[in-house]
């Protein structure tokens, strides 16, 4: 696991995108795993800027994101289809059916997990997974006590992401309960993996995760498990690492 120490927001957000510009340079044809939340959308900003500016090309790209919550469609504000197609999609010239989001409305959601996780094969595997992570040390929507071998999945979100997640909302009963996400296993199988964090409110899940024990108590522990984890960190998410 390798740490890179940024100054603030916007250096993590700097150097993040560098690494997935030169991933596409170097491989116009990859795959991203992408996140949705606060954390990415100044990696978002800024690969949107590059684009306009220097003209990086996402027209052989494929994406596929981490997760979406159940019950939300496309058109919905708070969906993370929603949430992709405004921050990054309509930003960059990657053809919108080249990029996937699980379908949140599906009818039959274990049949929708499977199909996702088939998608991610048939696409060859996922060449650079970008991961936020959550307070409790959740990755994707993987909640404390995911068994590491979890493929894509339906969860229901624990009250403090719920929580976390309402100052998206009008108000926390409209959070949806349930979401399906990419399981740990999932995000495992990347070749490469990126994880971002900023902030005081995330500082005591880094500390945990660089104790170093590795345990579904803290999802983010099996990104020890990994071979090639980069870890972009601000000043406030390193405060509590002695
Ligand atoms: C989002 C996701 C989540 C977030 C995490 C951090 O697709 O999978 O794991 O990365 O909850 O969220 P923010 O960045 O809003 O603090």
């Amino acid at each position: 696991m390798k740490l890179i120490e940024a100054a603030d927001y916007a250096d993590m957000s700097r150097q993040a995108a560098r690494m997935i510009i030169e991933q596409v340079k170097e491989k116009p044809t990859a795959v991203l795993g992408l996140a949705t939340g606060s954390t990415v959308l100044g990696v978002y900003r800024e690969l949107a800027a590059d684009h306009r500016q220097h003209g990086t090309s996402y027209r052989l790209v494929r994406t596929v994101n981490l997760d979406e919550y159940v019950g939300l469609g496309p058109d919905h504000p708070n969906s993370y289809r929603h949430y992709m197609n405004h921050h990054l999609f309509a930003q960059l010239d990657i053809p919108l059916h080249e990029t996937h989001v699980p379908d949140g409305l599906a009818a039959d959601l274990g049949e929708e997990c499977r199909r996702y996780e088939q998608l991610i094969d048939a696409l060859g595997g996922i060449d650079l997974q970008l991961l936020g992570i959550g307070r409790n040390g959740h990755i994707g929507f993987n909640e404390p006590g995911t068994p590491f071998s979890s493929t894509t999945h339906v969860v229901e979100l624990a009250a403090s992401t719920r929580e976390a997640n309402a100052r998206f909302f009008p108000s926390l009963d409209d959070v949806p309960h349930y979401a399906i996400t990419m399981g740990i296993a999932t995000i495992l199988r990347s070749r490469r993996i990126v994880l971002l964090a900023s902030g005081e409110e995330k500082a005591a899940a880094l500390a945990r995760l660089f104790e170093g024990i590795v345990s579904p108590e803290l999802p983010a522990s099996a990104l020890h498990l990994h071979p090639d984890v980069t870890i972009i960190a601000d000043q406030k998410a390193l405060s509590l690492i002695p």
